[in-house]
């Protein structure tokens, strides 16, 4: 059969909207082949929309018949027929349109597929790098066109939201001058300017700074942000920040602005968030899940039983005590049916995390079994298992060394542990702020401090006074939102000081000429009546991939890069014409 025009056909009903209700009615559906079954002298296909599948036959005349022989999946078709009401046995509950089926009268093939490198209709696994390069045909499959579609009702509902609370949507520069968010920037050449480039924006920070100070007391947007950086499954070079900022802002009005559009999120999954979201201290969430954005899904939590062992000889955990350090561990639920085998695999997780040595402990009816029985004794195992509050059927894991690292050690053994005890559950959603972020790191190598947020945040009023005799133990007025151990946003109240934004760029190195030349323009802005404000922004893909129940942002983005920060379809990055580069007066 020949390729036809659509001419003037116009469809009658998307491939999702018929039911039992419509039966008799003459329709036109356009769309593409699914599946086809060719029973001889009779063929079934269904034929796909966006909008569901609808099931065809074509039986009625042998010129019918061979018309649909010719079709194969993906080609583009027009089925004129009218609706008629399936036998009870061939019904399919499952499907809206599962009652009906089209007896076509017509086929019309408006275009033909080549064999696709994958097939549409099923969800067999396919490898990543191939979904990527043919990503219009991946984007076909219903995964994803419900994943892009959930996105899109996100967005539709984040400016609803923002509209009625009185947020302006305000566009900043894409060609711009660095923001400091602590990734690398993409640069662009100027071709105007030779010799001088634009960055691309990690944020829109400093321009909504920037439009507190022009009065606009609300803004958001939904914007691109690009940062070169090392790529995970929840980072991407480009990405999505529904980013805001608000005038005369405390912690307490920018939690109470984004938690209730939380709610509306969750929502559109049929979900709760219940209010308000539980808020933890950051040095609390390290001590206690090892982790600045713990997943709290499980309720493992890591305690300290270093006083079980003060008496105890056994020298791995003496020796951690005598240098200042700590023993700490947690309780795995359950985990005192696990087998020697399972054991052995956890004390090599611990390994491989860098442990000096995990000891696992239980005590099920009957005498305490332990890996380090003999070397610390029953007593000490007894008290650590007591302290720690394992039951019969639960297992003790420990650990020992420096607080933090040991904590944040036993914080990832945490998640494979719950992982495997099955207390990660895909439809529970655990929301958490977390509070009181230090203000600067320490970078040993280069012997000074780095932000942890970024140079604009506050620190605590009570902490400013060690801003300069002890910055290590300074606190920010910063906060991230954590949803299931994933960061979804992060933000802080800013410093509308300028004698205090100069002291931090002191604090960090950054020369008054080198902040004259990075953001002397915002340094300037500060001058002239600046409001106190503070703002957050969240991660739009991570967000809706936690919605879409996908492990990884790919999924829920329509063009994304992979790890190597290549667009496998399109082949970008790519060498440019020589002449090109000539005019930006580069050479490569
Ligand atoms: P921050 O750097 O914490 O804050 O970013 C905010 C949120 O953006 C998401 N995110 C990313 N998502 C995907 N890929 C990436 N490479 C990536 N990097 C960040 C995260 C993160 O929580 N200007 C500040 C916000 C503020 O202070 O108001 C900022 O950008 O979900």
């Amino acid at each position: 059969m020949t390729i036809q025009p659509l001419g003037t056909l116009a469809r009658t009903h998307t491939c999702g909207a018929l039911t039992a209700a419509d039966v008799g009615q003459d329709v036109v559906l356009l769309g593409w082949v699914h599946r086809v079954r060719d029973l001889g002298s009779l063929l079934f296909f269904d034929i796909r929309d966006r909008y569901g599948l609808t099931q065809v036959v074509a039986r009625d005349s042998p010129a019918l018949v061979g018309d649909a022989q010719s079709l194969r999946p993906e080609f583009v078709v027009a089925v004129l027929g009218h609706v008629e009401r399936r036998s009870p046995e061939t019904e399919n509950p499952k499907m809206k349109t599962g009652q009906i089926e089209i007896a076509a009268r017509e086929i019309r093939i408006l275009n033909e597929a080549k064999t696709p490198p994958f097939p549409v209709a099923d969800d067999s696994v396919i490898t990543e790098d191939t979904r990527l390069k043919y990503r219009y045909i991946d984007l076909r499959r219903h995964r994803m066109q419900y994943n892009i579609a959930l996105r899109h009702r996100a967005t539709k509902e984040i400016r609803r939201y923002f509209d009625a609370e009185g947020f302006l949507e305000i566009e900043t520069p894409m060609l711009t001058k660095s923001t400091p968010e602590g990734a690398r920037d993409y640069l662009v050449p100027s071709r105007v300017h030779p010799g001088e480039f634009y960055a691309l924006p990690q944020s829109p920070q400093i321009f909504k700074q920037i439009l507190m100070i022009s009065g606009f007391d609300r803004y958001f947007q939904i914007v691109k942000c690009f940062r070169d950086e090392d790529l995970r499954a929840d980072r991407q070079p480009e990405f999505t920040q529904v980013d805001l900022e608000i005038s005369f802002a405390t912690e307490e009005l920018v939690f109470s602005t984004v938690e209730p559009l939380m709610g509306r999120l969750m929502a559109l999954i049929g979900r709760d968030a219940p209010r308000p979201f539980r808020r933890m201290p950051y040095a609390e969430a390290i001590a206690k899940y090892g982790s600045d954005k713990p997943d709290l899904r499980g309720g493992i939590e890591i305690v300290d039983v270093s006083t079980a062992f003060a008496e105890s000889p056994f020298g791995l955990f003496r020796e951690a005590l005598g240098a200042g350090g700590v023993v700490r561990g947690f309780v795995v639920p359950g985990g005192a049916r696990y087998s020697r085998r399972e054991l052995d695999e956890l004390v090599e997780q611990g390994k491989q995390l860098g442990s000096s040595g995990l000891v696992w402990s239980r005590a099920p009816e009957g005498p305490v079994q332990s890996s380090a029985l003999k070397a610390a004794g029953e007593p000490a195992i007894r008290a650590a298992l007591d302290a720690s509050g394992a039951g019969a059927s639960d297992l003790l894991l420990l650990a020992s060394g420096k607080a933090e690292a040991t904590s944040r050690l036993l914080g990832q053994l945490r998640l494979q542990a719950a992982r495997k005890a099955g207390l990660l559950k895909p439809d529970e959603f655990a929301f958490l702020w977390v509070v009181d972020f230090p203000m600067f790191e320490w970078v040993e190598d280069e012997n000074r401090y780095e932000f942890m947020h970024h140079p604009f945040t506050s620190p605590l009023e009570s902490d400013a006074g060690m801003l300069e005799t002890d910055p290590g133990r300074a606190r920010a007025r910063a906060y991230d939102l954590v949803l299931n151990g994933s960061e979804v946003a992060g933000g802080s109240i800013r410093i509308h000081d300028q004698s205090l934004q100069r002291l931090i760029f002191k604090l960090l190195k950054i020369s008054d000429e080198e902040a004259r030349l990075r953001f002397g323009f915002f340094v300037d802005a500060l001058e002239y009546g600046t409001p106190p404000h503070g703002g957050i922004a969240l991660g739009l893909d991570r967000t809706v991939a936690i919605l879409c129940g996908e492990p990884s942002i790919r999924d829920v983005i329509a063009f994304p890069k992979t790890a190597q920060a290549v667009d496998l379809m399109a082949g970008a990055p790519s060498p440019v014409d020589p002449r090109q580069l000539q005019e930006l007066r580069l050479r490569v």
